[in-house]
């Protein structure tokens, strides 16, 4: 099994703390060690991992990974292109190493998962099933109709898993809630695992464009010590596109295996309130705060005293150059907050 950790997303739903220069990949929130740390750490012992970043931030992983003692292979993406293009970068490596047949264990960096033993189990299951060939997705049991994730609606039941009867990317609100009433769907986790051959046959079926930019990108990287530059004209001539609309929703090889595993993507402030440890009063506090009659709200405070008086629901994030005050229910805003603000130069 190959683990290759996808380092290359933004982050923008957790501003101000996430930023250009260190996204939320590379923060340490919920533990001591960042994001992409746990990712890698869970798995246990390793020989290395293939991680594909933007190339900004490759001293951030190579630094990373030196403290946990992992030797990597570090992918640099000149420009962002998504994951398919980024996971078919670290396919071809696979083929031209030779390891074609082997299973990749494709994984999201800035995931959460409580439970590693439970995970671990799910991962040895699918890794048979990617040897005979399919693409394994992992489902989590949604809770609420969640417009940010894939839907996977289960078929018959294949050994542990089940086959993928259908894979919608991001439903609108009305789909999502019309998938949860039929308790068949689960949630895409974002994490895969197929062989890289398996992988780029898919690709080559569906999007014949992304893989053959990113052949002519990986023909001609340039080793840079632990690092492999991507060529920048050929990898930008790439299309923008996730796996999961470029091949999930399209191939009929899929199969799903159910995880419960304290799993969450933490795709917003208060999906990390949700998963934080709370006072009574239902508050996650951080830093130098005083909070006085003030209930279900997250205070992090990194440079100076903070103080909340009589307030509900609210997150606040204070940091050198930024401070947020937001309503739980408008958090999902604060993509849009910086769209405003990149727009503004
Ligand atoms: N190398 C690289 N390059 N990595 C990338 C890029 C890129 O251009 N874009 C995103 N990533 C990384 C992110 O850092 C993250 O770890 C992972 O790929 C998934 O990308 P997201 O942008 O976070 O995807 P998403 O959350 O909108 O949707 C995916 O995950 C959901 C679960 O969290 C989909 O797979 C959904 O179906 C799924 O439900
Ligand atoms: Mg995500």
């Amino acid at each position: 099994m190959i683990p290759v950790v996808l380092s290359g997303g933004s982050g923008t739903r957790l501003w101000p703390l996430s930023r250009i220069e260190c996204p939320k990949q590379f923060l340490p929130l919920n533990s001591a060690q960042s994001m992409l740390q746990e990712t890698v750490y869970r798995l246990g012992s390793l020989p290395s991992v293939s991680i594909i970043c933007n190339e900004a931030h490759r001293f951030l992983v190579a630094e990373q990974m030196r403290q946990l003692g992992q030797r990597c292979s570090i992918f640099l993406e000149p420009v962002g292109r998504n994951t398919a293009p980024a996971i078919a970068l670290s396919a071809l490596d696979a083929v031209a190493k030779g390891q074609g047949d082997e299973p990749l264990l494709v994984l999201s960096s800035d995931h959460v998962i409580t439970e590693h033993v439970v995970f671990l189990q799910a991962v040895a299951q699918a890794e048979s099933l990617a040897k005979d060939g399919f693409l394994v997705t992992f489902g989590t049991v949604p809770t609420q109709p969640e417009t940010g994730y894939g839907y996977i609606r289960r078929g018959s039941s294949q050994g542990p898993a089940f086959t993928v009867a259908e894979f919608v990317e991001k439903p609108n609100l009305a789909t999502a809630q019309a998938y949860l009433a039929t308790g068949e769907y689960y949630w895409n986790s974002g994490i895969f695992m197929f062989t890289a051959n398996r992988y780029l046959e898919e690709l080559s079926r569906f999007r014949p464009d992304i893989l053959q930019a990113c052949q002519q990108a990986m023909a001609i990287t340039t080793p840079d010590l632990d690092f492999i530059r991507i060529d920048k004209a050929a990898f930008e001539a790439c299309p923008d596109e996730s796996i999961d609309y470029a091949v999930m929703e399209k191939t009929d090889k899929a199969v799903v295996i159910p995880l419960d595993a304290g799993w969450s993507d933490v795709g917003s402030w208060s999906a990390l309130w949700e998963i934080k440890p709370k006072d009574e009063a239902g508050n996650v506090l951080q830093g130098d705060v005083i909070a006085e009659n003030t209930r279900n709200s997250m205070v992090m405070a990194n440079e100076r005293l903070v103080t909340t008086l009589g307030v509900d629901d609210l997150i606040i994030v204070d940091t050198k150059d930024a401070l947020m005050v937001a309503h739980k229910d408008h958090v999902q805003e604060v993509k849009k907050l910086v769209a405003t603000l990149k727009s503004q130069g």
